[in-house]
């Protein structure tokens, strides 16, 4: 059984059921060619069995080196960037104290992030912390030659072995990546590092149930085995039966695909729980570098209530109606406080004294959604009734399915990138690398307008 919900009524003032329940033949056939692996991008369906088909052998071994891990750092670095980083931190945020690296100790390390950026000024304020305290890190890239983690984990390691010499530096150094090929698949292999692998046909915005996520996950302290559980619980419901209205996955894509026919082409996921901050990213990413091919795709967006209604809220209640939001809505906290009674009550807030503050923060999300689709914004809801591991689980597989099936109703490949390398091939010119040398004399011309 699972414990996600979709409801989309707040979008039937724009789309009829009619749009939606048409996409219903061609799901249908989606998830057959999925199945058959007959499909657009049909090498990278590994993610697809990936929940009901991990080993439990190496889940013991995550869960051993966690363990090791853990108890040796005070702090723990992930190095990667895109799919190779923002599956972990979504799960790790959501699950974990908005303020524990506040309040941490040897046994339950602080996770920290590098290699998503370039930046001299982060890297040196990150060393300035990893000089202070005992640490570990994984450097996670599929291909093992993604620049950004590349040029981090080349200053962490130095750092590493500076701080505790090359042998205590080796066991403090986890890769995570391709099975054979690669820049680092080799170093890992001529250092001696403990190792783990990214599966040949499971890509990098889809490998949160890979050693990708689930080390730092387990490393953080989280049950990794209750994620996977609740991806088995998604998939298996989804298996069950493709139909509109049964399957959350096939109404989701059959939704979102009926906007943007009707001229919705930018889909704002908006959640109420700051914690679910990076699940927004992770969801960015995962449907923008999926969809938004061949000049095509919904532009993913987010925003985080009731925060960005005072800067956000404006442009959405009024601006250009292109529009629509996609609500992940928490029934219930993982903790509780009333609003207090004031004596004076000077700022007239005793009409709310007593309430639980999730019950304000759930009359703003009723309140928001009302007043959106009165100005035009149709709006979908998922409602989970908490934020576990499980329902996290059942969240990331059923984002996954319902990208798959989105990106092929729309007609494009839903696993590759391909414009992710324009921007590379100007990066490698600019700073001179061999191979590039046409690329520098022509961008230079550009550059310096020569
Ligand atoms: O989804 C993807 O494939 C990308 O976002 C990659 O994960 C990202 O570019 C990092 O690649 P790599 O893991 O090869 O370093």
């Amino acid at each position: 059984m699972i414990d996600l919900k979709i409801d989309y009524t707040n979008t039937l003032e724009v789309i009829k059921e009619q749009d939606v329940l048409a996409f219903q033949k061609e799901i249908n056939e989606h998830y057959n060619s999925l199945k058959l692996k007959s499909g657009l991008g049909n090498d990278f369906l590994g993610w697809v069995e990936l929940p009901s088909e991990i080993d439990d052998n190496l889940i013991g071994k995550i869960e051993k080196l966690a363990s090791e891990i853990r108890a040796k750092s005070d702090i723990f670095v992930v190095v990667g960037i895109g799919g190779s980083y923002l599956g972990a931190r979504a799960i790790i945020e959501a699950l974990d104290n908005s303020f524990s690296h506040l309040n941490r100790k040897k046994g339950n390390p602080v996770i920290l992030y590098a290699g998503q950026n370039i930046s001299e000024d982060y890297m040196v304020e990150l060393l300035n912390v990893l000089d202070n305290n005992d640490y570990s890190l994984t450097i996670i890239s599929k291909s093992g030659t993604t620049t950004e983690p590349a040029v981090s984990f080349r200053i962490l390691k130095n750092h590493l072995e500076e701080k505790y010499g090359k042998e205590e530096a080796k066991s403090r150094i986890i890769a995570i990546t391709d099975k054979e090929r690669g820049a680092l698949k080799q170093l890992a292999d001529e250092e001696g590092y403990k190792s783990f692998i990214v599966p040949d046909d499971v890509g990098g915005r889809y490998s949160v149930l890979t050693p990708v996520g689930l080390l730092p996950i387990a490393i953080a302290g989280f049950n990794i085995r209750e994620l996977i559980d609740g991806a088995i619980k998604m998939k298996t419901h989804i298996e069950s039966s493709p139909n509109i209205g049964d399957n959350p996955v096939s109404t989701y894509a059959a939704v979102r695909n009926a906007l943007y026919n009707a001229g919705k082409t930018t889909e704002i996921t908006v959640n109420y729980e700051p914690k679910l901050y990076y699940m927004t990213e992770w969801w960015k990413q995962l449907y923008g570098e999926s969809e938004g091919k061949e000049n095509k795709g919904i532009f993913p967006a987010g925003v985080g209530f009731t925060t960005d209604l005072h800067s956000m809220g404006q442009y959405i209640q009024d601006g250009l109606r292109n529009i629509f939001e996609t609500v992940i809505s928490i029934e219930k906290p993982n903790n509780e406080l009333q609003v207090p009674t004031d004596s004076k009550n000077l700022d007239g807030l005793n009409y709310i004294a007593g309430k639980p503050l999730h019950e304000v923060n759930h009359m703003a999300e009723t309140g928001t959604t009302l007043a959106h689709v009165d100005g035009g914004v149709p709006n979908i809801r998922i409602v989970l009734p908490n934020i576990s591991e499980n329902t996290l689980g059942q969240l990331v597989y059923f984002y996954e399915m319902g990208c798959a099936v989105s990106g092929y109703i729309l007609g494009v490949n839903p696993f590759d990138q391909p414009g992710v390398e324009a921007y590379k091939k100007n990066m490698f010119a600019l700073l001179g690398k061999a191979g590039f040398e046409e690329e520098t004399e022509a961008i230079y011309k550009r550059v310096k307008g020569a």
